[in-house]
């Protein structure tokens, strides 16, 4: 017997245990272990019952997700359910932990399931492009009806066990020892030789016909709009109606048809690699190397859009937070700004009073720096000027304890002439948060020359308890995120110039998967930043550089985007989507005429390769200069910090799927355009000609 599964016989019930940690993936190993193990219970005449069990800390949480995309390896999964299904004595699942995917479809094979309090189930295969592939669509519907299951599959948000048992999947809850627990439910089965009822012989989900009819049209509708471009979950709710109107043999032949039709698709292939990427972005040689220091009191410098976000966001991971601004004004509009938070959380029902009344007992206003004295960090969220960034940090040094962690929250600056105005440069670093920091799942933690292992292992430790997803990145201007945007924005500059209007920009973003466009993004982060950025730049700029001037003739109107109610787009009262502004066309067409250009027309197709390719040549020459650590931290950063689509994996996947050969050839066409904005990144001309691609390098 392998040695993933476990077997032994505790009186008259074999007790099989799955026992590959860290999750009880149900890779090859495991499913052939299940068979034998199966076998081996049926050649002992005194079993009379069968527990299935995890060992560690779950239920199998899924099918192996490493195993997709290579060859079926027999058993398959399906196989391993309907055995289950079949056999002649009872099969009782017994559930702790996450019984996930193919877990919790191991368990539907079952014909009793028993869970912890804690335990949760669910079917998440809708977030790696698939659905569950292993009878979960017919057996789920025939317990709990149509309307529970599509929700499940198509939200692929967990229940938990007291949800799972009030539908009837669950069909008892354990005290705290569970396998004493189901052993003694085993024992009942046996004595009172309870019926061994399959799961797909059950028809308590099916009869409410009409209300499962509702169900799935009513899904079918809401998909229209809310499927967000994936595939998946519209031949999931096909599998759940396949369900409720067929016999389980033609159901699961479905099921399998449509799980391979799925698992073929791009979108698999990219959700799959952003689950690995997502995970592997923590893994750096830092932390791999030192243990993260003390951190539980956090120091935040600035009460504004960023140090109010990032207060909120330590708050609620449950640190005590001490925020400092420089006057009782500026002190007041940052406790507002988080209490604003707080008080809409109660209004949702996200929150109570007492729960804020806790929050707010770990969180302390001030204007005096010397109330951080003690912190084991600081975060500093002020305005982005060098000069203002360095006099606070001279102050930190000065009064913050050694051994504290200084870092700062600077969208582009230098992180190594921050860390200069200290006399403790290594115990630098910068923390870069999304905004809203609160609700931003991206912090980019920036590593400058050289700073002590254990300061980087704490920002590391810093996004684990905000539960963040963190990106290693290197110290130059914009680090990975804003380095990329500036050139796939200057990109979007050159498309209207040339012909284009920001609508259509905008539109073929979308349409390629994007929330928003680029132009509706820059109006709702506002102008005046990415102008003052171009003000500062202006000296070091290569004047042969091509400039497009259109979003300065905004600003100069006095034109921010959503917070003046005009940018690229308009926004009167009460509109959340801008309309036209009726007069950039005049601007637009001026500044052409300026420079002699007569407008093209754009295809949505050569709108988005002129931008990804834009977008993917820096991308590469972020990883080729070492800013990434690997080409999926970019792709990391891409799809947490910018709204790049999921199901396409983020740039680099991207760009492996588009193929590297056709990327140069797109690249090297536009370079005799414009040879100094477009050069060929010399990482993609090595990896063709290694005949390698940007995945051999994560
Ligand atoms: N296959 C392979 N590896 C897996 C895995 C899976 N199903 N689930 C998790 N892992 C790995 C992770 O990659 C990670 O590996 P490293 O330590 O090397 O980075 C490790 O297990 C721990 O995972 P997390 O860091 O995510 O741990 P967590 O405690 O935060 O979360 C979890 C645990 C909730 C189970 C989470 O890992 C998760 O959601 N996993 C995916 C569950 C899933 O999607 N299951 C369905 C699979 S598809 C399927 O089953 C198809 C079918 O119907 C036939
Ligand atoms: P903001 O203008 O909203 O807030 C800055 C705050 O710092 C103000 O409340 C100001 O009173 C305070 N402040 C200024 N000098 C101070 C001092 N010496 N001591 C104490 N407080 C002081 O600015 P915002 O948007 O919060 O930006 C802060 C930093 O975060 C900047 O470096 C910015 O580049 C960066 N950032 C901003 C993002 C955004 O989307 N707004 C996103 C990511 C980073």
């Amino acid at each position: 017997m392998s040695n993933v599964i476990s077997f032994e016989v505790v009186e008259n019930t074999a007790v099989i245990t799955f026992n590959n940690p860290p999750v009880n993936a149900l890779g090859h190993a495991v499913r052939s272990g299940i068979v034998d193990a199966l076998d081996k219970a049926n050649n002992n005449v005194n079993v009379k019952a069968i527990i299935l069990i995890g060992g560690g800390r779950t239920f199998p949480a899924g099918a192996d997700i490493t195993e997709f995309g290579g060859p079926l390896l027999e058993p398959g999964l399906p196989e391993v359910v309907n055995l289950i299904e079949n056999q002649t004595l009872p099969v009782i699942a017994a559930i702790h932990g996450t019984a996930l995917g193919g877990g919790l479809e191991i368990a539907l094979g079952a014909n009793f399931r028993i869970a912890t309090k804690e335990a949760k189930i669910g079917l998440p295969e809708v977030h790696l492009g698939l659905l569950p592939g292993a009878g979960g669509t017919q057996r789920f519907p025939r317990i709990a009806g149509a309307k529970a299951s599509i929700e499940l599959m198509t939200s692929g948000t967990p229940i938990r066990a007291s949800a799972a048992h009030k539908l009837g999947v669950i069909d008892k809850i354990a005290n705290d020892n569970l396998l004493d627990s189901a052993l003694s439910y085993s024992n009942t089965i046996i004595q009172n030789k309870l019926p061994a009822v399959k799961t797909s012989e059950r028809t308590d989900g099916l009869q409410d016909k009409k209300s499962n009819k509702e169900a799935i049209e009513n899904a079918r509708n809401a998909l229209k709009s809310k499927a967000g471009g994936l595939h998946s979950p519209f031949r999931i709710v096909d599998c759940i109606e396949k369900a409720l109107n067929s016999s389980i043999i033609e159901g699961l032949k479905y099921e399998r048809d449509a799980f391979i039709d799925c698992l073929n698709t791009p979108q698999r292939e990219g959700l799959v690699h952003a689950f690995f990427a997502e995970r592997k972005s923590s893994k750096v040689p830092e932390a791999g190397r030192a243990a993260p220091r003390q951190l539980e009191h956090l120091g935040v410098i600035g009460g504004g859009t960023m140090g109010s976000g990032i207060t909120l966001a330590a708050l609620k991971s449950g640190m005590q937070v001490t925020m400092v601004e420089q006057d009782s004004g500026s002190i007041a509009r940052g406790i507002q700004n988080v209490e604003k938070v707080l008080d809409r959380d109660i209004s949702k029902g996200r929150l109570d009073l007492s729960g804020k009344a806790e929050i707010m007992g770990r969180y302390t206003p001030t204007t005096d720096f010397q109330n951080i004295a003690e912190v084991d960090m600081v975060i500093e969220a002020v305005f982005e000027e060098m000069e203002v960034k360095k006099a606070v940090f001279k102050k930190l040094d000065n009064v913050v304890r050694q051994g504290a962690v200084l870092a700062s929250n600077t969208s582009y600056l230098d992180i190594d002439e921050i860390a200069s105005a200290t006399k403790r440069p290594r115990d630098v670093i910068g923390l870069h948060f999304f905004s809203p920091a609160n609700i931003m799942k991206l912090l980019e933690i920036v590593i400058p020359s050289n700073p002590y292992d254990d300061v980087v292992a704490t920002g590391f430790l810093l996004a684990k308890k905000m539960r963040k997803v963190p990106v290693r990145a290197g110290n130059c201007h914009g680090f990975i995120g804003n380095r990329i945007l500036s050139i796939y924005g200057e990109l979007a500059a050159y498309l209207v110039e040339d012909g284009a209007t920001p609508e259509q920009v905008d539109t073929a973003v979308r349409n390629f998967g994007y929330p928003m466009g680029p132009y509706q993004m820059f109006d709702m982060a506002g102008l005046d930043i990415g102008w003052a950025n171009r003000k500062a730049g202006a000296s070091s700029r290569d004047p042969k550089r091509r400039y497009v001037s259109i979003a300065d003739r905004i600003c100069e109107n006095g034109w921010f985007g959503q917070k003046t109610g005009k940018g690229f787009y308009e926004y009167p009262e009460g509109i959340r989507f801008g309309v036209e502004n009726p007069d950039l066309k005049q601007i637009i067409e001026t500044e052409r005429s300026k420079k002699n250009i007569i407008p093209k027309q754009f295809s949505e197709q050569e709108i988005m390769r002129r931008y990804m390719a834009a977008m993917i040549n820096e991308a590469a020459d972020v990883v080729h200069e070492g800013i990434a650590l690997r080409p999926s931290d970019v792709d990391v950063t891409l799809l947490y910090g910018y709204g790049f689509p999921r199901y396409r994996g983020g740039p680099l996947k991207y760009a492996d799927m588009y193929g590297l050969e056709k990327l140069a050839e797109d690249i090297k066409e536009f370079e005799k355009e414009d040879p100094i904005f477009w050069k060929l990144s010399p990482l993609i001309e090595k990896l063709i000609k290694e005949n390698k691609n940007f995945d051999s390098l994560n």
